[in-house]
């Protein structure tokens, strides 16, 4: 008989937003339905453009099938520079782009060349969950820093001085390969004041950490929000954004993305080679993907009605899910700002529920809605909301949720 062959690492692939399918397949093959607002996944609730669409049956039928540039198509490419150009007023390069199947495989390849077992990485809680998957199975250790629930999920400088304090002192931030920020913050809905950012990009010069911010969701903010990208302001400090075909440009199943690194001082410059050649490694990215990604950046009118649409309805989606979530006594809301998440926190003392790993299993088996459990996002006493489906299937979802606390309730 063989020995198992797995790595100790191993252990730590696993994703917390899906760990319910299996439960909620059951439902279904017995003819039930199942609300599914566990993934954010726009494509699934509006359909990708047909601008979008028609280049990417253009690319097939032009023979666009072959292996591509390993770090992407010079279409794709120089429409991506053009786009923080444009937006930004950033100056960016060919080589300062590596496109990637996703952010999801940026993280892989950032962990994977950065990360030797025991060195760590900062990361802000609650956090995306892939960043903590991703950085352990390449051994790294997390180092975190807080968003502020009381302070609508915001981020504070000085919190952040503190913990870099204590890791410059404590000898460990010889050993911090980044400091990762999500903005607009999947699961909080963040998105930070240019004043924090700032600050932020201010910290990482001083202490010398390498700055990355993912910033995937870069054109759905709503509320009175304003953005500020990474790259507007940290112009001559090492850094690095990540962005992608999946969320402004509803397109999650194209599997594109990308890193920007447009700084060429020596960090930056060894991480671009590095990059390259992980890409050179896994050949290429989904070449037609890529020249439809390049045709839904660069027809820059279309993007613009398509995703004024997007955004308008996920606001008044959200803040519906809002407004419903507040009558609940047992949860407590946060206003989201950006994304398309909702972050309660429950009062689990309140409840004849122990934790959120049962509330969510229960959810799902009595009132066939599924979201996910908040401490896969390191947010232990949360479940997160997908606010992506229509108004009124949304409410009444929200509506389940309020019924089923008071259900519960002690
Ligand atoms: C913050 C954040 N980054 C990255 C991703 C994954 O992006 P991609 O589809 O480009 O791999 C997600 C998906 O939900 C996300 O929320």
């Amino acid at each position: 008989m063989y020995e198992s062959l797995l790595s100790k690492r191993s252990i730590f692939a696993h994703n917390s937003i899906l760990e319910e399918e299996k439960v909620a397949d059951s439902i279904i093959k017995k003819g039930g339905k199942v609300i599914e607002i566990n993934r954010g996944d726009p494509a699934a609730y509006f359909p990708t453009p047909k601008y979008t669409i028609d280049a990417y049956v253009k690319a097939l039928r032009t023979g666009r099938t072959n292996y591509s540039r390993d770090s992407g198509v010079i279409p794709l490419v120089e429409a991506i520079t053009k786009r923080y150009k444009k937006k930004y007023n950033v100056k960016a390069s060919i080589d300062d782009v590596i496109v990637t199947a996703g952010v999801s495989e940026a993280l892989l390849f950032i962990n994977m060349a950065t990360i030797n077992p025991g060195d760590n990485a900062i990361i802000f809680k609650p956090f995306y969950n892939q960043y903590l998957t991703q950085l352990r199975l390449s051994g790294g250790i997390p180092e975190y820093e807080n968003y502020d629930e009381k302070n609508n999920w915001d981020l504070n400088p000085e919190s952040i001085k503190k913990t870099l304090t204590r890791l410059k002192s404590s000898g460990k931030l010889k050993r911090t390969k980044y400091m990762l920020i999500t903005n607009p913050n999947n699961p909080t809905g963040t998105v930070l004041s240019r004043k924090v950012l700032k600050e932020i990009v201010d910290l990482s010069n001083e202490y010398g950490v390498f700055l990355i911010s993912d910033e995937i969701y870069d054109e759905i903010y709503y509320n009175k929000a304003s953005f500020t990208s990474l790259s507007q302001l940290a112009k001559g400090i090492p850094h690095m954004v990540l962005n992608g075909a999946s969320k402004d440009f509803d397109a999650t199943g194209f599997r594109v993305g990308y890193m920007l690194l447009p700084e060429n001082d020596k960090t930056s410059l060894e991480l671009k080679l590095k990059f390259a050649e992980m890409a050179s490694v896994r050949l290429c990215v989904n070449t037609p993907a890529q020249y439809a990604f390049a045709e839904a950046i660069s027809n820059g009118k279309m993007h613009e009605k398509e995703i004024k649409h997007m955004v308008s309805e996920i606001a008044k989606r959200v803040n519906a899910a809002v407004d419903v979530l507040k009558e609940n006594e047992k949860m407590a809301v946060v206003r989201p700002n950006g994304a398309f998440y909702i972050l309660p926190k429950v009062d689990f003392k309140s409840l004849r529920i122990k934790d959120d790993h049962e509330f969510v299993d229960k959810f799902l088996k009595e009132e066939h809605v599924m979201l996910s459990r908040g401490s896969g996002f390191g947010a232990e006493s949360h479940v997160r909301v997908v606010a992506l489906p229509p108004k009124d299937i949304l409410e009444y979802a929200m509506d389940k949720l309020n019924r089923f606390c008071k259900k519960y309730s002690k």
